[in-house]
């Protein structure tokens, strides 16, 4: 197992209900700003919820962080911060709003141009403004992690950063949030949720036991419930392991002392900021071609996932493994998520233009060997056609 340190300081409050908490959560002094996304949490009821559980704090709301929230955007709400003296941010909302507010509170305190913090990787962070949140969309794990992605329209970039300064200080889960999401969203938070772990388990083996079994039970609830999770849009206990599942994927635990990938993230990010395809649809095109691409690599956790997730025992090794990415090729679309460029009126001559974005913000060595450079990317990309 690699050395690591682990922390996270983000509270659950997970249930049916759990809305009213935020009363016990924020302090009754906070200035308080709910940012919030298009409309679902007004149309759905939740928003009216979190207001009530609010009572007599003072709070303001700030309406619009659209889909990959935007700096344009969101640079909006850091002046509300600033002209109205906020010391406590709401998200109310998926990934996307949760996202933009850790984007908001660290730059509301930031010394200089906030864009500098996805550039610099927020080296020079020091504080943010403290938030929680509450989540709508189980998919991102932002509810329990550091990690954002911001997106700046006029120059077709989307960045991530991480600092440990935007831990929510709070997350509520409270599943029955979920009951109103389109299926496509839904689909997308299953995709989602599954790639975050294959990117801390689909690598090279360093006899972390407890990591890898965390993993593969993680990989096999999304398995074993999939189907339902999308056809059974009120069943709680099935869209509460879902949620949890989601939030665990990406929450540091199965990540901590074993090697990373997230090279189809950093791919995947490219065909979002130029085609505006969604983050997990991003995901299914670029995985499947991925593991293909770098198999013998990932050899011996390819054929560990084989047999472990898909239970998978017969034929040779590379029989096995070819059978292991295609079975999760078509558990994306059994999910009504493509796998391929076709499925979103993409072909070969956009993959110039990819391969150029990669490069323009520096992922030229992604993987966990820093093996995957623009050649690698190109065959990847090519791979999905
Ligand atoms: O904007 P509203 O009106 O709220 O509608 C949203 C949005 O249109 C809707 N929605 C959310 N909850 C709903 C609902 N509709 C009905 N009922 C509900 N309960 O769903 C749509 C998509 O929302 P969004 O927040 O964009 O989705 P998601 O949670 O998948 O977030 C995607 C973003 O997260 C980033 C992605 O790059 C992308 O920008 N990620 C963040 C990560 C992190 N912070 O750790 C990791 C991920 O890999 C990912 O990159
Ligand atoms: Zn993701």
């Amino acid at each position: 197992m690699l050395n690591f340190e682990y922390y996270n300081p983000t509270r659950i409050s997970f249930g049916e209900g759990k809305v009213a908490s935020l009363d016990k959560l924020i302090p009754q002094s906070a200035k308080v700003l709910i940012l919030l996304g298009g409309g679902s949490a007004k149309r759905t009821g939740t928003l009216d919820e979190v207001k009530q559980a609010l009572g007599q704090r003072t709070f303001l709301e700030f309406n619009g962080i659209e889909p990959n929230p935007t700096y344009e955007t969101l640079m909006q709400a850091v002046e509300v911060v600033k002209q109205e003296k906020i010391d406590f941010l709401l998200a109310v909302g998926g990934g996307s709003v949760i996202d933009g507010t850790k984007f908001v509170a660290a730059a509301a305190l930031y010394d200089g141009e906030p864009w500098d913090i996805l550039l610099t990787g927020a080296k020079h962070v020091h504080a943010a403004v403290p938030f929680g949140t509450v989540l709508t969309l189980p998919a991102t794990g932002s509810e329990m992690n550091s990690g954002s992605v911001i997106t700046r329209k006029s120059i077709h970039a989307k960045l991530p950063f991480m600092h440990p300064t935007v831990y929510p200080q709070f997350s509520v889960l409270d599943p029955t949030k979920t009951y109103s999401l389109p299926e496509r969203q839904v689909a997308n938070g299953i995709v989602d949720a599954f790639v975050h772990i294959t990117e801390q388990y689909l690598t090279y083996p360093v006899h972390a036991a407890v990591q890898d079994r965390y993993a593969e039970g993680l990989l096999q609830t999304l398995i074993e419930l999939g189907p339902q999770i999308i056809s059974d849009t009120e069943n709680y206990e099935v869209r509460s392991n879902f949620m949890w599942v989601a939030t665990q994927a990406l929450n540091g635990l199965i990540g901590s002392g074993v090697p990373h990938d997230w090279a189809t993230h950093m791919i995947g990010h490219e065909l979002t900021a130029l085609h505006d395809i969604d983050h997990a649809r991003t995901l299914a095109i670029v995985l499947p071609s991925l593991l293909q691409v770098k198999k013998d690599k990932k050899h011996a956790k390819l054929l560990q996932f084989a047999e472990r997730v898909w239970h998978i025992t017969n034929g040779s090794e590379e029989q096995r493994i070819e059978e292991a990415i295609e079975k999760t090729r078509a558990f994306f679309e059994s999910l009504g998520v493509g796998t391929r460029f076709g499925d979103y009126d993409l072909d070969a001559s956009h993959i110039p233009a990819l391969v150029a974005q990669l490069e323009a913000h520096g992922m030229v060595a992604l993987g966990e060997h820093q093996d995957i450079d623009l050649n690698t990317a190109q065959q990847i990309l090519e791979g999905a056609l």
